[in-house]
């Protein structure tokens, strides 16, 4: 078996600024209930004309630069995504394209906040088992085309927002890498945090629908989703731990997905940790879903808060209900 490293990481952000001020002015919320209730002061939103795989585009581009190699390296590419361009293909088939890829693979992975761990995880086999030595992952999200921008919304849309990250994985030569990813999921809880339209249920499909229909709106049950969140996190990082026979001692730096950044809190609370070593830029961002963790992972390395040799944990939790944690030795 091979081991996989990440050997490089980059992100990208549209340039529109939409503070909670900016938020106020298009529903009845103020900075003070975001900012109290979830740590966001501002987030950005992308052009009319951008979609999730422009700004996929070019966070690629970056983290191939940052690793250093070419993009006909690649062979193989995994974009986390809820947010596509379009119902199918995926925006793993556009990047594939705009790399210029020639045939390699691609797809997307649909599990929401936990998407990037779960690509990771994909990816890491294909690099573990010799099938590739090369993977580009992304985690990537437009939601600012899907939140409902109204007073009705805003207890889901103050907290979103939009933006990429990727990641470059290659076959380790040193030891180091990806030491561990969990993966986990609870289907029966989907409907506290998802969108049901447009689908193939005789209740989602778009005939039967008028196009403003509340269906096509994402819906969630945030004193759920903050409940489970709670607790899911803290179990998948134990569990990243426990099958590394790491103590928290041994960690250097936690990026969870970023949610909330009241989650962060509490789950460093009950585990003990100092807020110091669990990253959070959600202030700047809010919540950009399959993209938070690898953005947070981007700019971690850039403000130098991992050196090599340093043990980190990536955890998430979001719609599905999917959880999940990837232990990583830089
Ligand atoms: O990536 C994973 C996905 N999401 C999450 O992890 C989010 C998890 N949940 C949360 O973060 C929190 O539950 C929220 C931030 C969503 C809400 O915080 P809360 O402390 O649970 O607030 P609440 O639901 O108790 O809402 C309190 C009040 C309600 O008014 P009433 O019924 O008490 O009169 C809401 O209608 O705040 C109202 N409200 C708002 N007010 C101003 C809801 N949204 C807003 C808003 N601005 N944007």
């Amino acid at each position: 078996m091979y081991k996989s490293r990440i050997a490089g990481v980059g992100h990208h952000v549209p340039e529109q600024v939409v503070t909670n001020h900016d938020l106020s002015t298009m529903m009845d919320t103020s900075d003070e209930w975001i900012r109290t209730r979830s740590g966001i002061q501002e987030r950005r939103w992308s052009p009319q004309d951008t979609g999730t795989s422009d700004l996929a585009y070019e966070a690629s581009v970056n983290a191939i630069e940052n690793a250093g190699i070419k993009a006909s390296n690649i062979e193989l590419v995994i974009v986390g995504t809820i947010s596509s361009d379009y119902f199918f293909p995926g925006v793993s088939a556009q990047i594939q394209d705009r790399l210029g890829l020639n045939t390699v693979g691609a797809f997307d992975i649909k599990a929401a906040c936990s998407a990037f761990i779960y690509s990771l995880s994909v990816a890491d086999q294909f690099i573990k088992t010799g099938m590739v030595k090369t993977a580009l992952v992304i985690g990537a999200e437009a939601q600012s085309k899907l939140i409902d921008k109204s007073t009705e919304g805003r207890d889901v849309s103050v907290l979103f927002g939009d933006g990429a990250g990727a990641a470059i994985l290659t076959r380790s030569d040193d030891g180091n890498g990806i030491l561990s990813t969990h993966l986990h999921c609870e289907g029966r809880e989907l409907k506290h945090l998802w969108m049901e339209a447009p689908g193939t249920s005789p209740n989602a499909w778009i005939n039967n629908l008028e196009l403003d229909s509340d269906k096509f709106k994402p819906i969630m049950n945030g004193k759920e989703v903050f409940k489970n969140a709670v607790t899911r996190f803290p179990e998948v990082i134990e569990e990243a731990m426990a099958a590394n026979k790491l103590s928290m001692d041994d960690i250097q730096l936690i990026i969870p997905h970023q949610a909330n950044y009241r989650i962060s809190q509490a789950v460093a609370k009950r585990m003990g940790v100092e807020m110091d070593k669990v990253y959070s830029n959600i202030h700047k961002y809010g919540n950009t879903t399959a993209a938070s963790i690898p953005i947070a992972l981007s700019e971690a390395l850039a403000e130098n808060k991992i050196s090599k040799g340093d043990h980190i944990i990536l955890a998430a939790f979001g719609a599905g209900f999917t959880w999940a944690s990837a232990a990583i030795k830089w």
